[in-house]
């Protein structure tokens, strides 16, 4: 796909992530129950993350392929040194441990499921780490 076409979705995308982060404050105003308010609190927060994404994708998208292109690109290790990251890999790690044993005794069903999904996003931390890596 071309990069103005990019550039397009891109900004495209960027005025729906504004949609929806205005969709949910308004709707985390009307609940009143802490966990579903919870849920809808974390969709703004994906949202303006998202929108976030995408406003550095279009900022960047017009780069010369050296500086876009991963496997062109510098190697993450000049930036971050590997013990670093294997220091965050180790966080991630004890996160994903804790919150893994927290959740299998608790019995209220609220807080597992947010200790759960919390755990899903740990793993997902985890990956993205353990992928960084793979690229020093
Ligand atoms: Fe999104
Ligand atoms: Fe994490």
């Amino acid at each position: 796909m071309d990069r103005d076409k990019l550039a397009e979705i891109f900004e495209s995308q960027i005025e729906i992530e504004e949609k929806a982060i205005k969709a949910y404050e308004e709707a985390m105003q009307m609940i009143g129950n802490f966990a579903f308010r919870l849920v809808f609190e974390e969709l703004l927060m994906d949202s303006r993350k998202h929108k976030r994404i995408f406003e550095v994708l279009k900022q960047h998208i017009t780069l010369q392929p050296s500086e876009w292109d991963l496997k062109l690109s510098k190697k993450i290790g000049e930036y971050v040194s590997p013990t670093e990251i294997e220091a965050h890999i180790k966080l991630e790690e004890d996160m994903i441990r804790i919150i893994k044993a927290t959740a299998k005794d608790v019995e209220d069903e609220t807080v597992r499921r947010l200790l759960e999904h919390v755990l899903e996003d740990e793993n997902r931390h985890h990956s993205v780490l353990k992928k960084l890596i793979e690229q020093i």
